[in-house]
């Protein structure tokens, strides 16, 4: 399910350039207007905190804010997302279900990768936004109206997709109401220092260990790379730095040869060697899960829909599960610490996001005397 309800409360924007001074007062004239706001930047630049915090200073707060992702699920699910749809209208509509748009009355809708909207879906909410009706999939007509605010995101050039003829310019202008852009942190490297004390003192208090400041050598250097994976890949690199750097300060000499200018940089599809996190990141996650008994839902989920977490990550997190339950999809259900009545909601997130892995693989194993209990 694409569906994210937010109540999170403390989120912050870090940095001291002009630029992101300026996002400060262009957050809150979209949080007072409540007219739609598109945010485009490239991936990893902070689209998914300025919603957030669009939501939180505005009158809406009090009511959810829900995410959709628009990458990676079929029309008919990200219609049945957004409209809900009625019993029997494709074949794993058991009952009515409403969609987001009613189930956020007063609250605020984040489109998030709207640029990968196929034609139809882009039809589909071009009307809606023209009219403001909903219609459930396989209802005849309209059935309610939603009062929600809506952002939209995307990492793509929609001005570009519409001169190709792939985003429909109707619907650019519809959602073009205000236009936050957020450059890249390359372009704003003023903000370098400030996010990197930020981050170590987060991931210094949050893994209780690891330096607690950054010589200016290290800071010279850091901020004169070109981040490529943007804020996502500085937070990920400062993580990794705490844990492995062993004095009290970061030095010149403990920052891996990749995140120096030139290592890398212009590649963002290699970031991932320092940049985006690994498999000691899904290995933190699964003990969090494990040994802290957090939600799956909280500690996976979420990263994995604001795009933090990969989705080879997310299976390696599963396989670990399916491994220790000896196949037991019901069972990964309680060891993530999920209610048992999450487990069709889990499948279906699984399967709409290409992660179902076999369970018989791991039945096998079972036999081999690999399998835990956990019930
Ligand atoms: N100015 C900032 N201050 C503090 N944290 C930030 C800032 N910008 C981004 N971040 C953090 O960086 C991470 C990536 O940001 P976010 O998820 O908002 O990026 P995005 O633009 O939505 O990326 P994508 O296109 O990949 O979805 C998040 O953890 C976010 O909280
Ligand atoms: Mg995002």
């Amino acid at each position: 399910m694409a569906l994210q309800i937010e109540h999170r409360s403390e989120l912050r924007l870090i940095g001291n350039s002009h630029v992101t001074r300026a996002l400060d007062d262009e957050i809150d004239l979209a949080a007072r207007s409540d007219a739609r706001v598109l945010i485009t930047g490239e991936t990893g630049v902070g689209k998914d905190l300025i919603a957030r915090l669009i939501h939180q200073r505005s009158t809406r707060r009090v009511a959810p804010l829900a995410t959709v992702n628009c990458a990676g699920l079929t029309d008919t699910l990200i219609e049945s997302e957004l409209f809900g749809h009625t019993r029997g209208s494709f074949t794993d509509a058991y009952r009515d279900k409403p969609g987001i748009l009613e189930s956020a009355p007063n609250g605020t809708v984040f489109l998030d990768e709207v640029g990968e909207m196929s034609p139809r879906m882009q039809g589909s909410l071009l009307r809606f936004l023209e009219t403001g009706e909903i219609q459930r999939v396989g209802a005849t007509r309209a059935m309610t109206r939603a009062n929600v605010m809506i952002i939209a995101a995307t990492n793509r050039d929609l001005h570009a997709a519409v001169a190709a003829g792939t985003f429909r310019q109707d619907l650019f202008y519809r959602l073009d109401v205000i236009h936050i852009i957020l450059p890249p942190l390359r372009e704003r490297r003023e903000d370098i220092p400030a996010l990197l004390e930020h981050f170590l003192d987060y991931y210094a208090r949050h893994h209780r260990t690891g330096p607690r400041a950054w010589s200016q050598d290290a800071i010279d250097l850091l901020s004169a790379f070109d981040w490529p994976g943007n804020v996502r890949q500085l937070r990920n690199a400062v993580e990794r730095m705490v844990l492995r750097s062993a004095g009290p300060r970061v030095e010149r000499s403990d920052i891996p040869d990749d995140l120096r200018p030139g290592g890398m940089s212009g590649r963002p599809s290699m970031a991932g060697a320092t940049g985006t996190p690994g498999p000691a990141e899904a290995r933190d996650l699964l003990r969090r899960m494990l040994d802290a008994g957090e939600s799956f839902w909280s500690t996976v989920y979420g990263p994995f829909m604001s795009r933090d977490l990969r989705r080879d990550e997310l299976k390696a997190i599963l396989k670990e599960g399916l491994e220790r339950t000896g196949g037991n999809y019901r069972l990964v259900v309680r060891l993530f610490n999920m209610p048992d009545d999450d487990y069709k909601r889990f499948l279906s997130f699984l399967r709409t996001y290409g992660c179902h892995l076999p369970y018989r693989t791991f039945r096998m194993e079972a036999g081999s005397g690999r399998s835990m209990r956990v019930a």
